[in-house]
């Protein structure tokens, strides 16, 4: 797919892989719309070449408002990338409330946007949606339960939601990231292998989306250990995975 001329929501680009994803865009010639909570962040992001739509994807009115800024002001949405998110490691006690978090953010927030883009893009009978998952939805990782859960809903979400808007032409991407530098993992303690900058993200995913990848997860590294994790026998991962005391 040429990138040229596209029109693209990217939601989640104050900061991190949405960002840069957005530069990335425009740099490749689409006309992008940037949308998350924080707006001078975003004003940041877009400069003159972006236009910036402030909203907070947990609120369902927000989202139909900012989608509709975003539709007059591009002339409709070709691209939507999904890419808000909320990690917070859970500690040793289940914490309820930060597990309602990221079910807000991540798949509420996410089900918020898909609500308001696949009748626009129904209507339109062409449209691509791109939500941003994570290599953490592949298996189940202690400190991630909540993270981990609501990715692996998405990666389910958005490949069934591939089969059924195919006969609309409405193509879904799904993206895997590994590690990738941002503001998300600033705090983390525990070791990142393969980690990757903001920049290399948005690039491999563009990428993808002009490839037109169903599933795009990067870097290859990750890609390839997550993917030989999924053939693990229960019992083996568990017990590999259990601090030794
Ligand atoms: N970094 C990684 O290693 C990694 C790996 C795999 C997957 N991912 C996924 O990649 C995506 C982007 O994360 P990132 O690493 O780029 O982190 P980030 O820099 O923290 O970006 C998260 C973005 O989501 C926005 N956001 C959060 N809550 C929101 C809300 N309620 N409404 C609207 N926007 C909201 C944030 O903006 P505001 O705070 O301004 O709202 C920010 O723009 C996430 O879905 C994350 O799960 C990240």
């Amino acid at each position: 797919m040429d990138l040229t001329g596209r029109r693209v929501w990217v939601v989640g680009a104050s900061s991190g892989i949405g960002a840069a994803l957005a530069r990335e865009l425009c740099l490749r010639g689409a006309q992008v719309a940037v949308s998350a909570r924080r707006a001078d962040a975003l004003k940041e992001v877009a400069g003159e070449w972006m236009t910036a739509v402030p909203c907070d994807i947990t609120d369902a009115d927000e989202v139909r408002q900012a989608a509709g800024v975003v539709a007059a002001e591009l002339g409709g949405i070709d691209i939507a990338v999904l890419s808000a998110g909320y990690w917070k490691q859970m500690g040793d006690e289940f914490d309820v409330e930060s597990f309602d978090q990221h079910l807000a953010v991540n798949l509420s927030g996410m089900a918020n946007c898909l609500g308001e883009l696949i009748p626009r893009m129904k209507k339109q009978r062409a449209g691509m949606i791109v939500g941003i998952s994570s290599v953490a939805g592949y298996r189940g990782l202690p400190g991630s339960e909540a993270y981990g859960a609501t990715k692996a809903a998405q990666i389910n979400l958005l490949e069934a939601l591939r089969v059924r808007l195919r006969p609309d032409g409405i193509d879904v991407l799904t993206v895997c990231p590994g590690f990738v530098e941002t503001e998300m993992t600033s705090d983390n303690t525990f070791p990142m292998p393969f980690i990757v900058s903001a920049e290399q993200a948005g690039r491999a995913i563009a990428d993808g989306i002009e490839r037109q990848s169903a599933r795009i997860v990067f870097p290859w590294q990750m890609s390839l250990l997550m993917r030989i994790s999924r053939l693990v026998p229960d019992r083996l991962w568990a017990l590999a995975l259990t601090p030794r005391s």
